[in-house]
């Protein structure tokens, strides 16, 4: 009927392309993500090369990570990278006192980051401390990074192994600025950021994409100041202005953040109030994308959301300064409903790091503190159903017919998400049906092309509750879905309740 639930897809009119990097990650010296997650050390019984976990490296690989940002997070803003280079013996010890006031031997510093990104084929983004750290440091610290010659700093890499410059595109200056990386106003920040930015500098052929701390959730004032004082522009010897990104982060709780809730007992009412924060970020991104439009308009800056995720209560017994979660169908869905907002803005948003890979937040993969067994997330399945958006073009979804809603706190939220992109010869279709209880039947009318073939896969699990682990790691796994068939208009798709469909076709 024409009240039929319906998505219109134009598959002849592609727009921006998604960036491959908004399926990027974020790698914290924060808890069990880079000791005991990434880094074992050379002599651990566990499979690694130079101390860098195989199976991990593996499990991330076959995402086609595009980028991973490193090392904070708020612990950027404390480190000092000299303290992580030279013989690990020789390194200096400190105290990692925003998270779990533990010591860091800075065992995993500069070399051992830039080795796991090669053996990744990711993308460093080096994450620069301004909080703590002098103007001279951050620019040497690029220096023994990028730089080719017989520079001091190359000189003093070579000393420590490494020949050849490394390339680093990704560079952050500083990191959430108005909280753990100084407490500052926007005014003092812009400032800074101007100063710290300048001595960043491209050596030899590595140029630096730069990326100014931005916003945290709504605050469009902190974006309004930096476009206004970074962007420049009408500067003519730096036609893109000081920077080239500006960050934004946006974390997702079941309640408010005092109540931030379990990641796996929690009941309907906790879940939809979840999906109601989750869908949030379609109004933040909209929102900081019209402050930038307004000293922007050629959408040369891009929004970089370099935290996002849910935030959940820790695992009961772990401590509490590690932000070990479990990870439940839930938080796949929280991931598919952000991914269709960042398709939908890709001419602004230029990258995306979920927070955080491993062992922390909403990870990808899960390692066991005794036994070191892996355990992919139902977070992990979504991205690895997501890997032909990487670098498509963004097609526009319009639903129509009954769209189905639900009253969550005095708000509506809908129920059904969906995005779509397309390359020459192929489009991916992404489904999400949020209902707890209900499935549903959605009719793709597929306009401009001729669907030469299909293809779907789906995620869900009896209960929004379920969850991998060692015992039984594929209890939220992708598999095939039957349930699509053809249809006047293109294709007729069934979405279980509580699932997310990717539907593939290839275009005549
Ligand atoms: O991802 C955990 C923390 O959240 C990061 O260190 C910080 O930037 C943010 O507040």
């Amino acid at each position: 009927t024409d009240d039929a639930l319906t998505a219109i897809i134009n598959l002849d009119l592609p727009g921006a392309t998604i960036s491959r990097h908004v399926y990027g990650h974020f790698a914290e010296h924060l808890g069990r993500c880079i000791y005991g997650g990434f880094w074992v050390g050379e002599d651990s019984e566990i499979p690694n090369e130079g101390g860098i976990r195989l199976d991990v490296v593996e499990a991330l690989k076959a995402l086609s990570i595009p980028n991973l940002r490193w090392p904070g997070g708020c612990f950027a803003d404390d480190y000092h990278w000299r303290d992580g280079i030279g013989p690990r013996e020789d390194r200096p010890r400190m105290v990692n006192s925003h998270w779990g006031d533990v010591v860091e031997d800075n065992s995993f510093g500069t070399h051992e980051f830039m080795q796991l990104c090669e053996m990744l084929g990711a993308d460093p983004y080096v994450n620069g401390n301004v909080g703590s750290g002098t103007v001279q440091e951050m620019s040497e610290w690029v220096e023994y990074l990028t730089r080719g010659d017989e520079s001091p700093m190359a000189t003093l890499r070579r000393a420590n192994g490494r020949d050849e410059p490394w390339r680093v595109p990704f560079f952050g200056i500083g990191n959430e600025a108005w909280g753990c990386g100084g407490n500052m106003t926007a005014d003092s920040y812009a400032a800074l950021a101007r100063q710290y930015g300048t001595y960043v500098r491209n050596h030899g052929d590595n140029v630096v994409y730069k990326i100014a701390a931005g916003a945290n959730v709504d605050d469009y004032r902190w974006t309004e100041t930096l476009m206004k004082e970074l962007n420049c522009l009408g500067c003519t010897r730096q036609p893109a202005g000081f920077f080239q990104g500006l960050s934004l982060h946006y974390y997702t709780h079941s309640g408010a953040w005092e109540t931030k809730g379990s990641a796996t007992d929690f009941d309907t009412d906790d879940y939809y109030a979840t999906m109601r924060n989750a869908r949030r970020i379609e109004e933040l991104v909209a929102g900081h994308a019209a402050v930038m439009d307004c000293y922007d308009p050629q959408r040369r800056v891009g929004l970089v959301v370099d935290e996002w995720g849910t935030w959940f209560d820790v695992e009961p017994g772990t401590n509490p300064g590690f932000l070990y979660q479990q990870n439940t169908l839930r938080d796949a869905l929280v991931a598919s409903v952000h991914f269709d907002v960042f398709h939908a803005f890709a001419d602004r948003i230029s990258m995306a790091n979920i927070a955080q890979t491993v062992n922390v937040l909403q990870a990808m993969v899960l390692t066991d503190p005794d036994t070191g067994a892996l355990v992919l997330t139902p977070s992990y399945h979504v991205f690895a159903m997501n890997v032909g958006h990487h670098d498509a073009s963004t097609l526009a979804v319009s639903l129509k017919g009954e769209l189905p809603t639900r009253e969550v706190a005095g708000g509506e939220l809908s129920l059904v998400s969906a995005s779509a992109s397309t390359t020459d010869t192929s489009a991916l279709v992404s489904l999400s049906n949020l209902d707890a209880g209900h499935a549903r039947t959605i009719v793709l009318d597929l306009r401009g092309r001729d669907v030469t073939e299909f293809s779907a896969r789906v995620l869900t699990a009896p209960t929004l509750q379920t969850h991998n682990t060692p015992q039984a790691p594929d209890a939220v796994a992708p598999a095939a879905h039957d349930g699509v068939r053809a249809h006047a208009r293109g294709l007729e798709v069934d979405l279980p309740a509580h699932s997310y469909v990717t539907v593939s076709l290839a275009l005549a």
